[in-house]
C-alpha cells in the first residue's frame, strides 16, 4: 500500500495534511525518514513511526452516525446527498459502506464501515440482530393492535414478520411507540403500522443490536465506535 494512504487511514491527517507531515521529515520507515508518500510500504511488516511513535496498521473502521432526514443511506447517488458524503475525508478513504438502510426521511442509528463480514454478520437474516425504532403515528395504539404486530403480520405472499416488541410511550395518548424488529423488510416498519390501519408519521432507529445511538450524537453528526461499543457489535 501507498504510504500515504497507510498515513491517511492510520487517522494522522486529511491526505492533505498527511503531505505536509511526510514534507516536513516526521515520518520514519524502518527508521529512514521518507518524504515521498508514493512510496510503497508493507503495511504489516515495516515499522511506521510519527516523531518516533509507531503507527499501528488499521485496516478497518467502524463509524456511528444519527442519519437525519433527506439524507440517502447509499455510498453514492446521483439526485440526493448520501451518508457517505457527510463523512470527512479520512472515512470516506476508508471506503466506507453503510450496513443496511433507513428511508430517506428515517432518522437515527447507521453503521458505515468497510469491514464486509461484520456487515454480513449484522444483515444476515440468520443472525436476528434486532433493530429497535421510535415510531410516531398518526393514530393512537390500541391494545388489540399492539398484539397483531407483535404476533406477526403476513406483508408479502411469502413473508410473515417474526415477533415483534411493541412498547408504547402513554404519555403521548398512545400516539408513540418503540418497536424492535429483528427483520430489515423494505419500509417493514411503515408497511406494519399500514397493514392495522395506522400511519407513521415519524421513525427513528434508535438500537442496533446491543449499541444505542448516544443522545449526545445530533443529526448529521458520527463518530467512531468506542472499543466497547466494539465488544457490543462483534459479538
Ligand atoms: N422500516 C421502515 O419502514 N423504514 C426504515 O427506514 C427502517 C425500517
Amino acid at each position: 500500500m501507498r504510504l500515504d494512504k497507510f498515513l491517511a487511514n492510520s487517522g494522522i491527517g486529511t491526505r492533505k495534511e498527511v503531505k505536509a507531515i511526510l514534507k516536513s521529515g516526521k515520518i520514519k520507515v524502518n527508521e529512514k525518514i521518507v518524504k515521498d508518500g508514493k512510496m510503497q510500504i508493507d503495511e504489516i511488516k515495516d515499522d511506521i513511526k510519527m516523531e518516533g511513535e509507531k503507527i499501528a496498521y488499521k485496516p478497518f473502521v467502524y463509524v456511528m452516525m444519527n442519519k437525519p432526514s433527506g439524507i440517502i443511506s447509499a455510498t453514492e447517488d446521483g439526485k440526493h446527498k448520501t451518508v457517505v458524503d457527510l463523512l470527512c475525508e479520512k472515512y470516506k478513504n476508508y471506503k466506507v459502506f453503510p450496513v443496511g438502510r433507513l428511508d430517506i426521511d428515517t432518522e437515527g442509528l447507521i453503521l458505515l464501515t468497510n469491514d464486509g463480514i461484520l456487515a454480513h454478520n449484522l444483515l444476515s437474516p440468520k443472525k436476528h440482530v434486532d433493530k429497535k425504532y421510535y415510531v410516531e403515528l398518526k393514530e393512537p395504539l390500541t391494545p388489540e393492535k399492539k398484539k397483531i404486530l407483535e404476533n406477526g403480520i403476513k406483508l408479502e405472499e411469502n413473508f410473515v414478520t417474526k415477533e415483534a416488541k411493541v412498547e408504547i410511550i402513554e404519555k403521548t395518548e398512545l400516539k408513540s411507540v418503540f418497536i424492535t424488529i429483528s427483520e430489515g423488510k423494505f419500509h417493514q416498519v411503515k408497511r406494519m403500522f399500514k397493514f392495522i390501519g395506522n400511519e407513521v408519521l415519524y421513525l427513528k432507529r434508535v438500537k442496533m443490536g446491543k449499541l444505542l445511538l448516544p443522545e449526545k450524537l445530533k443529526l448529521g453528526e458520527y463518530r467512531e465506535l468506542t472499543e466497547e461499543e466494539m465488544k457490543l457489535i462483534l459479538n
